[in-house]
């Protein structure tokens, strides 16, 4: 009958689809990281990395899934399976490259001192004695252990980098180490605040890239020849200047 043609189609539909869909590439990403990637009120998450993911993504012909995911623990969400690829401004580090592999870079960074106006602080050496805020694991994490030693009482880790900063205004601490753009953002954004930074000359380039779990060639190069697509056509300077103003 007409009605069991109906149901068969139906079912045969249900059956065949997933096969016929595409994977979607799962990605985690923490949003707490302006103007990089964050959550905006109508709860999307949106920014710099969000646009270039997305633009990378439609080049490599791939569909792309976010997953706001802590920063904690983000990397062992690759070796876990549960996700494919890190987009979360991650800094190309020789540790991290030895649990993990990472596409070109996309984006340069270095840190930068936050600290109080009035704060007296004039370079790195000078947090010797202080209470230092970084976010926990980041490569400001890494900086600042450095100079204060890995398990100092005197660095103050917190899960976000504006949760440090947010400290800092509140004189919990007295400088925050951390990627120089989140700082920025934050420091615009917060029209009251009473900061300023230091640059220090110490302090090495970063590049961010996307991390992938070690040994996934086939993403890898699907995400650089994006890259390298996105960065011939213009997309990426379009990206740029929209959240960097140049
Ligand atoms: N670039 C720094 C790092 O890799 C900080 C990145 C933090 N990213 C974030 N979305 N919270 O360690």
């Amino acid at each position: 009958s007409k009605k069991n043609i109906i149901l068969l189609l139906a079912s045969t539909t249900l059956l065949v689809t997933p096969a016929y869909a595409a994977k979607a590439y799962q990605v985690a990403t923490d949003a707490a990281y302006a103007p990089f990637e964050s959550v905006n009120e109508k709860k999307e998450i949106v920014g710099f990395d969000i646009d270039i993911i997305k633009a990378v993504a439609l080049k490599a012909g791939i569909d792309i899934q976010l997953h706001n995911t802590p920063w904690e623990g983000i990397f062992a969400t690759l070796s876990s399976g549960d996700r494919d690829l890190v987009v979360s401004a991650v800094t190309i580090t020789p540790e991290r490259k030895q649990s993990m592999d990472f596409s070109d870079p996309y984006f340069e960074a270095k840190q930068l001192i936050a600290i109080g106006k009035k704060s007296t602080i004039s370079n790195f050496t000078a947090l010797k004695e202080k209470k230092v805020g970084v976010q926990t694991g980041t490569t400001g994490d890494e900086v600042v252990q450095k100079l204060l030693g890995k398990t100092s009482s005197n660095i103050k880790r917190f899960e976000s980098t504006p949760l440090a900063l947010k400290e800092l205004l509140n004189g919990g601490v007295d400088a925050v180490v951390a990627d120089n753009g989140v700082v920025i953002n934050f420091m615009t954004n917060n029209k009251s605040s009473s900061l300023k930074t230091i640059d220090d000359v110490t302090f090495a380039k970063e590049y961010y890239g996307f991390a992938v779990k070690k040994g996934n060639k086939e993403l890898l190069e699907k995400l650089n020849k994006g890259i390298a697509a996105i960065k011939a056509d213009g997309t990426y300077d379009k990206i740029h200047k929209k959240y960097f103003g140049s």
